[in-house]
This record gives structure tokens, sequence and C-alpha cells, in this order.
């Protein structure tokens, strides 16, 4: 398994192009905004671009949706259906946010309707990519219809904005809940092996030991409340 990571967007997301190293398909979890870049990459490395695998609906994850299928019109769309109410307002998250109209254009998030799913995803589901697997669960919490990626032989687990180094993601936004989220976690994160690497929306890297050790929201010692502004 070959990942390659871009940072992308005012609120540092990590895009992330894996691929199978033996048959050269791929897929891109997350494309948080245009990025020339990115589909340079993924033409230049000649990988077969299977689908767009967005891990929620939040615009620094979805942003660049558009104009990467534009690029890959082949490439599946794929997220989970209870993410819909954000998928679909794209265009207006920014408002949401606080960031007014005159402000979008400078940050670069005038956004135009993200482009129709090609299907939905579900718990339980394994996508296979090449000689690659991903399970799919879904995590409700940061958002209704947060899903994570597991790829068990690889020893790899893609958590989108669920799971952060050292902390989680925040619940106040629309659809959050904190309690949900640290249940999604347990359920789905810490039933894994420590060995895993886990591959955040955002910051770095880290593994399932760590974060089942030193995470203070899931070692109990912290107090109920949001966890950064992811
Ligand atoms: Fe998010």
């Amino acid at each position: 398994m070959l990942i390659e990571t871009f940072v992308l967007t005012p609120f540092q997301q990590n895009t992330r192009v894996v691929s199978c190293e033996k048959t050269r398909k791929a897929i891109c979890i997350d494309p948080g905004e245009k990025s020339d870049e990115l589909v340079e990459f993924i033409n230049g490395n000649d990988l077969d671009l299977q689908a767009i695998i967005l891990t929620h609906g939040h615009l620094d994850h979805i942003g660049g949706t558009g104009d990467l299928s534009r690029s890959f019109p082949d490439a599946e769309i794929l997220l989970h259906e209870e993410e819909m109410y954000l998928y679909d307002a794209l265009p207006q998250q920014p408002l949401f946010m606080g960031i007014q109209p005159d402000q979008m254009r400078a940050m670069g998030m005038e956004y135009e309707p993200a482009p129709r799913p090609t299907r939905f995803l579900t718990h339980g589901e394994v996508l296979r990519v090449g000689n690659l697997k991903f399970e799919v669960r879904h995590c409700p919490g940061h958002t209704r219809g947060h899903i994570m990626l597991v790829a068990k032989d690889e020893r790899a687990v893609f958590t989108g904005d669920c799971l952060f180094s050292g902390t989680i993601g925040r619940t106040d936004l629309p659809g959050g809940d904190f309690d949900q989220l640290i249940d999604s976690i347990r359920a789905n994160v810490l039933s894994l092996g420590d060995d895993f690497t886990v591959y955040c929306g955002h910051g770095p890297e880290t593994t399932i030991g760590r974060e089942r050790t030193s995470n203070p929201f899931l070692a109990g010692t912290h107090e109920k409340r949001s966890g950064n502004p992811f």
C-alpha cells in the first residue's frame, strides 16, 4: 500500500491518495479542495483512480470532489447516506461557520454544489482496490454519517475527523455528539490492534496503542467537552 498525503485547505486537511503497488489501482480519501498537484500526482504515477471516498461532509474534506471528479470521471464518489445533510449543503457551509460571503472568495471557499454520489457506503462493506481491502465503519459523533476505513492486512485505519493524535474531533457542529463519538472510537478503533497506524484527517499519524494509553479523551482523564477546532 502506497500512501501520498497532500495537506490542503486553510484547515490543513490531509487529502490522501492510497494505491495498490502492484495493480496501480487507487482511491482518493477526502479531496479537500481543487489541487493541480493532486491530479498531476495521480496521472504522473499512472494510477487508476477507482473512487473518491469521503469520510464525512465537512467542506475541508469534500471541497475538491467536483474538480477531481471532472478530471477522473470514471471514479466513483462514495460516502455514507447519513452525511447528505452536509454534502448537499457544501455551498452554504462557510456561512454556518461564520465566514461571510466577501471572505469566502478570499479564502477559496466559493463552492459549487457537490456532484451526485455514485452510491452510498454501508457499515461493514469491504471495498477492494487492486490487492487492497478497506472495511467501511460507520462512526457517528463528529457528524452523523462519518465513516472510517480499516485496512486490516496493512494494519492501517483512516479516521477522518473522529480521532487525531492526542485528541478527538469536535462535536459542537450540526450532527455532533460527544458520547456517540467516544462510543464510535471505542467500538471501531480501539477494538483493533495497538500496532495499527492511524491516518488522521488533520495532523500527524499516530498508532492505536499510543492513543489508547495517552489520548486524554480515551484514557478517561478529560472533561467532557469538544476536542479541537476541526
Ligand atoms: Fe470535520
